[in-house]
C-alpha cells in the first residue's frame, strides 16, 4: 500500500515538472510502458497471497487507470498550449501599413501617338500597317526614289541585304495599301522606322503617322484643311500655320507645314532658330508615278499624302529639348507625363 501510494506521488511530482509532449511520452513509458512501474507490479500479481490478490490487483489497476487518465489530460493541456503558441507566432498585424507599389504610366510617345490616331480616327481616317522590316521596292522604289537617285541619302538607311532594309518611313503602307484596294482610301499608319543617325534630335528609332487620301476629286486644299484642322486639334485652336514649298519624290507638288513658334509665339527665338516658325510634318499630292507602280490610274485619280514624326510633335508639345529622353527610361523623366 505504501509503495502504491510513493508510486502515485512521484508520478504526481513527474507529471508536474513535464513541459512538452516528449516528456510526457517519457513518463507514459517510465510508469505504463513494457518495463514500466506499474506494469513489474502487475506482474507481481502471481506471488501475491491468495487472499490479497483481488484488492493488489484492484489497487494496482486503479493507479494504472489514474496514471492514464492524467496523461492523457496533462497530454491535451499541451497540446492545446503549444497550438496557442504557434496560432501566437504566426498572428499577421494587419495594423501595419502596406507596402506601396508606384503604379505605371503611359509613355508620352505613346500619349501623343494615341491623340495623333484618335484625332484622325474623329475625321474618319482608318488605320492601317506594314512591315517595319521591309523590301527597297516599297521603301524607295515605288515612291519614286530609284537606285542612286540622289534623295536616298536624306534617310540614312540601315540595309540588311541589297534589296531588305528597315524602313526608313511609314510612306512604304502607301504602296502596300494602294496594291491590295481600290480607291476612295483614306487612312494614317501610325509605327517605328529607323535611320541610321543619333543627336540630340534624332534616335534610330522613332515613330511616324503616315496618311494618305485618295478619291477622284482631291485636291490641295483638302490637305490644307485636314491638316490646318489636325494642328489646331493637337496643339492649341487657332495656331498660326503655314505651308512650304517642299521637295519629296513622291509627292507633286510638296509641302512642309509650320506651326508659329510655341515658345516666342512667332517672335524668334532660339527654339525656332529665330525664324518664329517650327516644322510639325511633311505632305503633298501623290506624285502621278506613285499612283502608276500601283496600277490606279493617274487621270482619274487624286490624293494627299503626309508624314510626322511623333517624337518631333511631342517635343514641340512639351517643350522637350533632347530626343534622347524618351528612351532612357528614367523614371523623373517619365513621372511627369
Ligand atoms: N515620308 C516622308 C519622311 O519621312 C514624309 C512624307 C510623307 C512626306 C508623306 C510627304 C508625304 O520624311
Amino acid at each position: 500500500m505504501v509503495d502504491i501510494n510513493d508510486i502515485k506521488n512521484t508520478f504526481l511530482h513527474d507529471l508536474t515538472s513535464a513541459r512538452t509532449a516528449g516528456d510526457l511520452q517519457n513518463i507514459r513509458i517510465k510508469y505504463t510502458g513494457k518495463k514500466g512501474i506499474i506494469t513489474a507490479k502487475l506482474k507481481l500479481l502471481p506471488t501475491v497471497r491468495q487472499e490479497e490478490k483481488p484488492a493488489y490487483g484492484k489497487l494496482v489497476n486503479e493507479l494504472k487507470v489514474f496514471i492514464q487518465g492524467e496523461i492523457d489530460r496533462k497530454e491535451s493541456q499541451i497540446k492545446n498550449l503549444e497550438r496557442n503558441q504557434k496560432i501566437a507566432a504566426e498572428a499577421i498585424d494587419i495594423t501595419l501599413p502596406g507596402k506601396y507599389t508606384q503604379p505605371g504610366r503611359t509613355h508620352p510617345i505613346s500619349v501623343v501617338l494615341k491623340e495623333v490616331i484618335d484625332t484622325f480616327g474623329s475625321m474618319g481616317f482608318a488605320i492601317e500597317v506594314g512591315p517595319e522590316v521591309e523590301l527597297d521596292y516599297y521603301n524607295f522604289e515605288a515612291l519614286n526614289i530609284p537606285k542612286n537617285h540622289p534623295a536616298r541619302d536624306m534617310q540614312d538607311t540601315f540595309y540588311i541585304s541589297d534589296d531588305v532594309l528597315l524602313r526608313t518611313h511609314t510612306s512604304p503602307v502607301q504602296v502596300r495599301t494602294m496594291e491590295r484596294s481600290k480607291p476612295p482610301l483614306k487612312f494614317i499608319a501610325p509605327g517605328k522606322v529607323y535611320r541610321c543617325d543619333a543627336d540630340v534630335s534624332h534616335t534610330p528609332m522613332f515613330h511616324q503617322v503616315e496618311g494618305l487620301v485618295v478619291d477622284t476629286d482631291i485636291s490641295f486644299s483638302d490637305l490644307k484643311g485636314v491638316l490646318e484642322l489636325f494642328v489646331h486639334r493637337m496643339f492649341k485652336k487657332d495656331i498660326p500655320v503655314r505651308f512650304r514649298p517642299s521637295f519629296f519624290p513622291f509627292t507633286e507638288p510638296s509641302a512642309e507645314v509650320d506651326i508659329s513658334c510655341i515658345l516666342c509665339s512667332g517672335a524668334g527665338c532660339r527654339v525656332c532658330k529665330g525664324s518664329g516658325w517650327l516644322e510639325v510634318l511633311g505632305a503633298g499630292m501623290v506624285h502621278p508615278r506613285v499612283f502608276e507602280m500601283v496600277g490606279y490610274d493617274p487621270e482619274l485619280y487624286s490624293g494627299f499624302a503626309f508624314g510626322m514624326g511623333i517624337e518631333r510633335i511631342t517635343m514641340l508639345k512639351y517643350s522637350i529639348n533632347d530626343i534622347r529622353t524618351f528612351y532612357e527610361n528614367d523614371i523623373r523623366f517619365l513621372r511627369q507625363f
